[in-house]
């Protein structure tokens, strides 16, 4: 994990790390943007092909080389660890990730959630690969450092397209379009025009519970797997198979049982009778189960009597990165 100095200048250093996805990616054909390899050119090359970049102050590390579509636990691990050092280094203002879009608004949760860090650490991507006859990524790393490298900056936030969105709030909403982005409710952070950040909301909450962000990272480093938490969605015509195929595993695997389940229900995290009835012989055996929504926007809003009492306005996906680290935390 080589660490390349690029250039350098006493002002705000930045660090750029490199995880892949398709800002990395490279195809045959200049005008082929679905048929490439993503997580193929450096980061620093990534980086070189920025040219506003060349008077800066950055290091530039390459984490993991994926498509994002691959993230695993030990990734995230690793990616923590790299992220957590070059916070503690006093000349450090900022991080920059570069990152596949697919699972990019997970990443900077579970980054938030592990690290709320007090400087900013900003994860950017692109829609189109490197070698895409207008390819997307050199413009949204060159907002993320402006992002990075602005003053007030802090905590876990994503760039793409000239918008800037929380870890909490970011969700992936479009599988093409070069804005595949959105906050939902929330709506973005902030946009980024020619270079200068113009702020809507409060930046992502920081480490103001600092002896506590700490045990959680320090938790997730002592791991080799979160706790199990699956994720089901309730649907028309769903049943309670699944929930019983994974309460099946649950004497199985007794090096990595299942602990919790999130179920995506439909509307206000409402979920199917007979997905019900199997999620309430889970609870009774003592896996967590927490209802959230599939709708896009909203949050649940729990009514009392409900027998799934516990409920997330997370995204699914979020929802369950939650659970596992919470059932990480005993
Ligand atoms: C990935 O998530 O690594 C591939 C897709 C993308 O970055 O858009």
């Amino acid at each position: 994990m080589a660490i390349h100095e690029m250039q350098v200048q006493a002002e705000k250093r930045l660090v750029i790390l490199g995880m892949g996805g398709t800002i990395a990616g490279r195809a045959t054909q200049a005008g082929d943007n679905v048929g490439y390899v993503a997580g193929q050119v450096s980061v620093a090359d990534l980086v070189r092909a920025v040219p506003l970049l060349n008077d800066l102050a950055l290091d530039v590390e390459q984490v993991a080389q994926l498509d994002s579509k691959d993230m695993d636990f030990a990734a995230w691990k690793a990616l923590a660890a790299r992220v957590a050092f070059h916070l503690e280094r006093p000349e450090v203002a900022g991080i920059v990730i570069t990152h596949g879009t697919d699972t990019i608004e997970e990443t900077a949760f579970f980054l938030q959630s592990v690290l709320r860090p007090a400087k900013p650490v900003v994860l950017t991507c692109a829609m189109r690969p490197a070698t895409a006859l207008v390819p997307d990524g050199p413009q949204n790393v060159s907002d993320a450092v402006a992002v990075a490298r602005h003053e007030d900056a802090r905590g876990v936030v994503v760039v793409c397209a000239g918008q800037v969105h929380s870890a909490d709030d970011v969700t992936k909403v479009h599988t093409y379009r070069v804005d595949a982005f959105d906050s939902g409710d929330a709506g973005p952070l902030g946009c980024v025009e020619e270079g200068q950040l113009r702020q809507f909301r409060p930046w992502p909450e920081a480490r103001a519970a600092g002896a506590l962000v700490a045990a959680v990272y320090a938790r997730v480093q002592a791991c080799s797997a979160l706790p199990r938490a699956a994720l089901l969605t309730s649907h028309a015509d769903a049943d309670g198979l699944m929930v019983q195929a994974l309460l099946a595993q649950v004497g199985r695997d007794t090096a990595h049982p299942l602990r919790g389940i999130v179920v995506a229900g439909t509307g206000n995290g409402t979920v199917h009778a007979l997905l019900e009835s199997a999620l309430l012989e889970a609870q009774a055996q003592g896996v967590r189960v927490v209802r959230c929504s599939r709708c896009a926007r909203g949050r649940v809003l729990a009514h009392p009597g409900q027998r799934l009492g516990e409920v997330s306005d997370l995204s699914p996906v979020k929802a369950r990165i939650a659970l596992a680290l919470e059932l990480l935390a005993g």
